[in-house]
Protein backbone atom coordinates (compact mmCIF):
# COMPACT_ATOMS: atom_id res chain seq x y z
CA UNK A 1 0.00 0.00 0.00
CA UNK A 2 0.93 3.63 -0.81
CA UNK A 3 1.82 5.20 2.35
CA UNK A 4 3.07 8.42 0.39
CA UNK A 5 1.21 12.08 1.42
CA UNK A 6 3.08 13.58 -1.10
CA UNK A 7 4.85 12.08 -3.78
CA UNK A 8 7.33 13.63 -6.67
CA UNK A 9 7.66 12.68 -9.55
CA UNK A 10 10.84 13.84 -11.77
CA UNK A 11 9.45 17.17 -10.44
CA UNK A 12 10.77 20.00 -12.98
CA UNK A 13 10.21 23.51 -12.85
CA UNK A 14 11.63 26.51 -14.30
CA UNK A 15 10.24 30.20 -13.66
CA UNK A 16 9.91 31.67 -17.04
CA UNK A 17 11.55 34.80 -18.29
CA UNK A 18 10.35 38.30 -17.24
CA UNK A 19 9.11 37.21 -13.39
CA UNK A 20 10.39 39.05 -10.94
CA UNK A 21 12.86 40.77 -13.93
CA UNK A 22 14.47 37.39 -14.56
CA UNK A 23 15.83 37.98 -18.23
CA UNK A 24 16.34 34.26 -19.19
CA UNK A 25 14.14 31.33 -17.85
CA UNK A 26 15.89 29.28 -15.32
CA UNK A 27 15.36 25.55 -14.59
CA UNK A 28 15.19 25.95 -10.85
CA UNK A 29 14.10 22.10 -9.98
CA UNK A 30 15.75 19.48 -11.65
CA UNK A 31 14.30 16.19 -11.55
CA UNK A 32 13.07 15.96 -8.01
CA UNK A 33 11.65 12.08 -6.56
CA UNK A 34 10.25 12.53 -3.09
CA UNK A 35 7.63 10.25 -1.55
CA UNK A 36 6.92 11.88 1.88
CA UNK A 37 5.39 9.19 4.35
CA UNK A 38 2.14 9.80 5.98
CA UNK A 39 2.76 11.15 9.86
CA UNK A 40 6.43 11.70 9.36
CA UNK A 41 8.98 14.30 10.07
CA UNK A 42 11.07 15.69 7.39
CA UNK A 43 13.45 18.52 7.01
CA UNK A 44 15.18 19.97 3.73
CA UNK A 45 18.30 21.44 3.74
CA UNK A 46 20.03 23.72 1.35
CA UNK A 47 21.71 26.28 0.41
CA UNK A 48 20.33 29.80 -0.63
CA UNK A 49 18.37 29.18 -3.87
CA UNK A 50 18.95 25.37 -4.11
CA UNK A 51 15.12 25.52 -4.80
CA UNK A 52 13.66 24.79 -1.27
CA UNK A 53 11.06 27.05 -1.27
CA UNK A 54 10.19 26.57 -5.06
CA UNK A 55 9.71 22.57 -4.19
CA UNK A 56 7.26 23.97 -1.04
CA UNK A 57 5.42 25.25 -3.10
CA UNK A 58 4.87 22.68 -5.09
CA UNK A 59 3.40 20.85 -2.10
CA UNK A 60 0.23 22.48 -2.07
CA UNK A 61 -0.07 23.53 -6.16
CA UNK A 62 0.61 27.28 -5.43
CA UNK A 63 3.02 26.15 -8.08
CA UNK A 64 2.39 23.52 -10.53
CA UNK A 65 5.00 21.35 -12.39
CA UNK A 66 6.94 22.07 -15.34
CA UNK A 67 7.81 18.15 -16.09
CA UNK A 68 6.86 15.31 -14.03
CA UNK A 69 4.17 15.65 -11.03
CA UNK A 70 2.79 15.95 -7.92
CA UNK A 71 0.82 14.10 -6.03
CA UNK A 72 -0.70 15.01 -2.81
CA UNK A 73 -2.94 12.00 -1.20
CA UNK A 74 -2.99 10.50 -4.78
CA UNK A 75 -4.56 13.82 -6.11
CA UNK A 76 -2.33 15.06 -9.21
CA UNK A 77 -1.66 18.57 -8.13
CA UNK A 78 -2.33 20.24 -11.93
CA UNK A 79 -5.40 18.59 -11.09
CA UNK A 80 -7.59 21.85 -10.84
CA UNK A 81 -10.58 20.12 -9.65
CA UNK A 82 -8.50 18.95 -6.41
CA UNK A 83 -7.38 22.23 -5.85
CA UNK A 84 -9.24 22.86 -3.07
CA UNK A 85 -8.58 19.62 -1.59
CA UNK A 86 -5.35 19.60 -1.81
CA UNK A 87 -5.32 22.87 0.22
CA UNK A 88 -6.94 21.21 3.17
CA UNK A 89 -4.52 18.19 2.77
CA UNK A 90 -1.31 20.15 3.06
CA UNK A 91 -1.62 23.50 5.03
CA UNK A 92 1.28 26.10 4.76
CA UNK A 93 3.11 28.15 7.11
CA UNK A 94 6.18 31.34 5.86
CA UNK A 95 9.20 32.50 7.13
CA UNK A 96 7.80 36.61 8.24
CA UNK A 97 4.82 35.91 10.73
CA UNK A 98 3.38 39.51 10.30
CA UNK A 99 2.66 38.38 7.11
CA UNK A 100 0.07 35.95 7.96
CA UNK A 101 -2.00 38.17 10.17
CA UNK A 102 -4.84 38.88 8.92
CA UNK A 103 -6.96 39.65 12.00
CA UNK A 104 -6.93 41.72 14.90
CA UNK A 105 -7.75 39.16 17.54
CA UNK A 106 -5.64 36.12 17.80
CA UNK A 107 -8.86 33.93 17.59
CA UNK A 108 -10.44 35.78 14.25
CA UNK A 109 -6.93 35.18 12.98
CA UNK A 110 -6.86 31.45 13.32
CA UNK A 111 -10.61 31.15 11.94
CA UNK A 112 -10.28 32.91 8.82
CA UNK A 113 -8.49 30.07 7.01
CA UNK A 114 -11.05 26.83 8.12
CA UNK A 115 -13.73 29.75 7.49
CA UNK A 116 -12.93 30.27 4.14
CA UNK A 117 -12.66 26.69 3.21
CA UNK A 118 -16.17 26.60 4.42
CA UNK A 119 -15.91 24.63 7.62
CA UNK A 120 -19.07 25.34 8.99
CA UNK A 121 -19.94 27.78 12.35
CA UNK A 122 -20.60 24.75 14.67
CA UNK A 123 -17.25 23.23 13.94
CA UNK A 124 -15.36 26.42 13.98
CA UNK A 125 -15.19 27.20 17.51
CA UNK A 126 -13.97 24.18 18.60
CA UNK A 127 -11.34 23.75 15.93
CA UNK A 128 -9.75 27.05 16.78
CA UNK A 129 -9.71 25.95 20.53
CA UNK A 130 -8.02 22.92 19.68
CA UNK A 131 -5.79 24.88 17.16
CA UNK A 132 -4.76 27.77 19.69
CA UNK A 133 -4.19 25.15 22.44
CA UNK A 134 -1.85 22.74 20.49
CA UNK A 135 0.37 25.37 19.36
CA UNK A 136 0.24 26.68 23.41
CA UNK A 137 -1.82 29.90 22.25
CA UNK A 138 -5.16 29.48 24.12
CA UNK A 139 -4.48 31.81 26.71
CA UNK A 140 -3.77 34.62 24.35
CA UNK A 141 -7.26 34.21 22.36
CA UNK A 142 -8.47 37.26 22.89
CA UNK A 143 -5.52 39.08 22.40
CA UNK A 144 -4.19 41.76 19.67
CA UNK A 145 -1.67 40.17 17.51
CA UNK A 146 0.64 42.56 16.04
CA UNK A 147 1.06 43.05 20.03
CA UNK A 148 2.90 39.14 20.44
CA UNK A 149 6.28 38.24 20.14
CA UNK A 150 8.10 36.66 16.90
CA UNK A 151 7.49 33.34 18.14
CA UNK A 152 3.83 33.53 19.31
CA UNK A 153 2.74 34.95 16.16
CA UNK A 154 4.09 32.21 14.56
CA UNK A 155 2.17 29.92 16.41
CA UNK A 156 -0.97 31.84 15.93
CA UNK A 157 -0.20 31.31 12.03
CA UNK A 158 0.79 27.93 12.77
CA UNK A 159 -2.80 27.57 14.59
CA UNK A 160 -4.64 28.87 11.61
CA UNK A 161 -3.04 26.09 9.42
CA UNK A 162 -3.81 23.52 12.25
CA UNK A 163 -7.43 24.56 12.35
CA UNK A 164 -8.19 23.67 8.94
CA UNK A 165 -7.14 19.82 9.99
CA UNK A 166 -4.51 19.62 7.39
CA UNK A 167 -2.75 16.03 7.26
CA UNK A 168 0.25 17.53 6.56
CA UNK A 169 2.10 20.94 7.30
CA UNK A 170 4.59 22.41 5.54
CA UNK A 171 6.94 25.04 7.07
CA UNK A 172 9.14 26.96 4.95
CA UNK A 173 11.66 28.53 7.10
CA UNK A 174 9.22 29.30 9.88
CA UNK A 175 11.75 30.68 12.77
CA UNK A 176 14.49 32.32 10.44
CA UNK A 177 12.90 36.22 11.47
CA UNK A 178 12.61 34.66 15.61
CA UNK A 179 15.13 34.94 18.42
CA UNK A 180 16.26 31.55 20.26
CA UNK A 181 13.11 31.26 22.79
CA UNK A 182 10.77 32.00 19.86
CA UNK A 183 12.74 29.35 17.53
CA UNK A 184 12.15 26.91 20.19
CA UNK A 185 8.12 28.36 21.20
CA UNK A 186 8.01 27.29 17.56
CA UNK A 187 10.09 23.65 16.92
CA UNK A 188 8.06 22.44 20.20
CA UNK A 189 5.13 23.52 19.01
CA UNK A 190 6.03 21.63 15.74
CA UNK A 191 7.40 18.17 16.96
CA UNK A 192 4.11 18.27 19.29
CA UNK A 193 1.90 18.49 16.26
CA UNK A 194 3.76 15.35 14.62
CA UNK A 195 3.46 13.30 17.57
CA UNK A 196 0.75 14.17 19.43
CA UNK A 197 -1.38 14.55 16.34
CA UNK A 198 0.41 12.78 13.93
CA UNK A 199 0.03 15.18 11.61
CA UNK A 200 2.79 15.25 8.83
CA UNK A 201 5.49 17.85 9.26
CA UNK A 202 8.21 18.80 6.17
CA UNK A 203 10.19 21.88 7.78
CA UNK A 204 12.35 23.88 5.83
CA UNK A 205 15.10 24.98 7.83
CA UNK A 206 18.75 26.72 7.35
CA UNK A 207 19.42 25.55 11.26
CA UNK A 208 20.96 22.30 11.84
CA UNK A 209 19.77 21.89 15.22
CA UNK A 210 16.63 22.06 13.67
CA UNK A 211 17.47 18.95 10.69
CA UNK A 212 18.67 17.61 13.73
CA UNK A 213 15.47 16.91 15.24
CA UNK A 214 13.81 15.47 12.04
CA UNK A 215 12.77 11.49 11.27
CA UNK A 216 14.69 11.82 7.95
CA UNK A 217 16.58 14.77 6.14
CA UNK A 218 17.05 15.67 2.70
CA UNK A 219 19.12 17.87 1.07
CA UNK A 220 19.25 19.81 -1.92
CA UNK A 221 21.70 21.22 -4.00
CA UNK A 222 21.03 22.99 -7.68
CA UNK A 223 17.92 21.73 -8.21
CA UNK A 224 18.34 18.26 -6.97
CA UNK A 225 18.23 15.70 -4.13
CA UNK A 226 21.59 15.31 -2.95
CA UNK A 227 21.13 13.45 -0.07
CA UNK A 228 18.31 12.04 1.77
CA UNK A 229 18.31 9.29 5.32
CA UNK A 230 18.26 9.63 9.07
CA UNK A 231 19.92 13.55 10.04
CA UNK A 232 23.01 10.94 12.01
CA UNK A 233 23.79 9.74 8.51
CA UNK A 234 23.18 12.43 6.44
CA UNK A 235 25.56 14.47 8.47
CA UNK A 236 28.39 11.71 8.21
CA UNK A 237 28.80 12.99 5.15
CA UNK A 238 30.80 16.14 6.08
CA UNK A 239 33.51 16.56 2.88
CA UNK A 240 29.61 16.06 0.70
CA UNK A 241 27.85 18.84 2.55
CA UNK A 242 30.78 21.10 2.68
CA UNK A 243 31.26 21.24 -1.42
CA UNK A 244 27.46 21.99 -0.94
CA UNK A 245 27.73 24.91 0.84
CA UNK A 246 26.32 23.84 4.07
CA UNK A 247 28.24 23.24 7.39
CA UNK A 248 27.57 20.52 9.96
CA UNK A 249 26.64 20.41 13.21
CA UNK A 250 29.28 21.30 15.68
CA UNK A 251 29.29 17.97 17.30
CA UNK A 252 29.97 16.61 13.59
CA UNK A 253 32.56 18.84 13.24
CA UNK A 254 34.55 18.21 16.25
CA UNK A 255 34.03 14.41 15.92
CA UNK A 256 34.91 14.99 12.37
CA UNK A 257 37.73 16.68 12.98
CA UNK A 258 39.05 13.65 15.70
CA UNK A 259 39.08 11.24 13.33
CA UNK A 260 41.01 12.89 10.38
CA UNK A 261 43.79 13.16 13.32
CA UNK A 262 43.36 9.36 13.41
CA UNK A 263 41.31 9.47 16.59
CA UNK A 264 38.89 6.02 16.62
CA UNK A 265 35.29 8.75 17.63
CA UNK A 266 31.97 7.82 15.98
CA UNK A 267 30.17 10.51 13.99
CA UNK A 268 27.17 9.68 14.57
CA UNK A 269 27.40 11.11 18.01
CA UNK A 270 25.21 13.94 17.21
CA UNK A 271 23.28 15.16 20.57
CA UNK A 272 24.98 17.21 23.07
CA UNK A 273 25.23 14.28 25.47
CA UNK A 274 26.28 11.59 22.88
CA UNK A 275 29.05 13.81 21.99
CA UNK A 276 30.19 14.60 24.93
CA UNK A 277 29.73 10.30 25.59
CA UNK A 278 32.14 9.55 22.79
CA UNK A 279 35.11 12.17 24.00
CA UNK A 280 34.35 10.67 27.21
CA UNK A 281 34.99 7.30 26.09
CA UNK A 282 38.24 8.69 24.20
CA UNK A 283 39.76 9.54 27.60
CA UNK A 284 39.03 7.08 29.82
N1 LIG B 1 9.44 34.17 -8.62
C1 LIG B 1 10.64 33.86 -9.11
N2 LIG B 1 10.98 34.23 -10.39
C2 LIG B 1 12.18 33.91 -10.90
N3 LIG B 1 13.12 33.24 -10.25
C3 LIG B 1 12.87 32.86 -9.00
C4 LIG B 1 11.62 33.14 -8.36
N4 LIG B 1 11.65 32.65 -7.11
C5 LIG B 1 12.84 32.08 -6.96
N5 LIG B 1 13.58 32.19 -8.08
C6 LIG B 1 14.94 31.67 -8.31
O1 LIG B 1 14.86 30.24 -8.20
C7 LIG B 1 16.00 29.75 -7.49
C8 LIG B 1 15.51 28.90 -6.33
O2 LIG B 1 14.81 29.74 -5.43
P1 LIG B 1 14.13 29.22 -4.11
O3 LIG B 1 13.48 30.39 -3.49
O4 LIG B 1 13.30 28.03 -4.40
O5 LIG B 1 15.40 28.75 -3.28
P2 LIG B 1 15.56 28.48 -1.72
O6 LIG B 1 16.35 27.22 -1.61
O7 LIG B 1 14.25 28.54 -1.06
O8 LIG B 1 16.47 29.69 -1.26
P3 LIG B 1 16.53 30.46 0.17
O9 LIG B 1 17.38 29.60 1.06
O10 LIG B 1 17.21 31.75 -0.16
O11 LIG B 1 15.13 30.62 0.67
C9 LIG B 1 16.84 30.94 -7.11
O12 LIG B 1 17.86 31.06 -8.04
C10 LIG B 1 15.88 32.10 -7.22
O13 LIG B 1 16.55 33.26 -7.58
MG1 LIG C 1 13.45 29.72 0.43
Amino acid sequence: MDQAIIQTKNLQFTYSAGQEGQEESRCVLNGVDLDIEAGSFVAILGHNGSGKSTLAKHMNAILLPSGGAVYVNGMDSADAVRLLDIRRTVGMVFQNPDNQIVANVVEEDVAFAPENLGVPQEQLRRRVDDALKAVGMYQFREHAPHLLSGGQKQRVAIAGVIAMAPRCIVLDEPTAMLDPVGRREVLSAIQDLNRTSGVTVVLITHHMDEAAQAGRLVVMSKGKVIADGPPKEVFQQVEQLRSVGLTVPETTALLWELRQAGLDVPLDALSDADCAQALYRLLA
